[in-house]
């Protein structure tokens, strides 16, 4: 029996995770939820979502909290940071897009 091909070709997992004020930092508070938004809009208009294609998802925190707000791409396991929309459509054009990494913003 054949493996059956995955469902998505790539998940973009946003952390949206959002603090009561005064405590640890979040990714929310950097606009996570805003430019997660902002992804998944381009994503469509470019053609990407949908099965077999690219589907952007929300996550909780993962742990990465002071070198957020942060996104993890799968099954890539390549981890960014980003600060506005465009550094998400650069992540967006180069990695999701055409594979190659955006350096610049990538976390170790
Ligand atoms: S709040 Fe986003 S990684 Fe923890």
């Amino acid at each position: 029996m054949n493996p059956s091909p995955s469902h998505y070709r790539q998940h973009v997992f946003f952390c949206c995770n959002q603090r009561e004020p005064g405590g640890r930092v979040c990714c929310n508070d950097a606009g996570a939820t805003r430019l997660r938004d902002y992804a998944k809009q381009q994503i469509k208009k470019l053609g990407l979502a949908g099965k077999g294609r690219v589907r952007v998802n929300q996550a909780g925190c993962m742990e990465r909290c002071e070198e957020g707000p942060c996104l993890v791409i799968y099954p890539d396991a390549v981890w960014y940071t980003y600060r506005c929309e465009a550094d998400i459509d650069e992540i967006i054009d180069s990695h999701v897009r055409n594979g190659d990494v955006v350096a610049r913003l990538r976390l170790p």
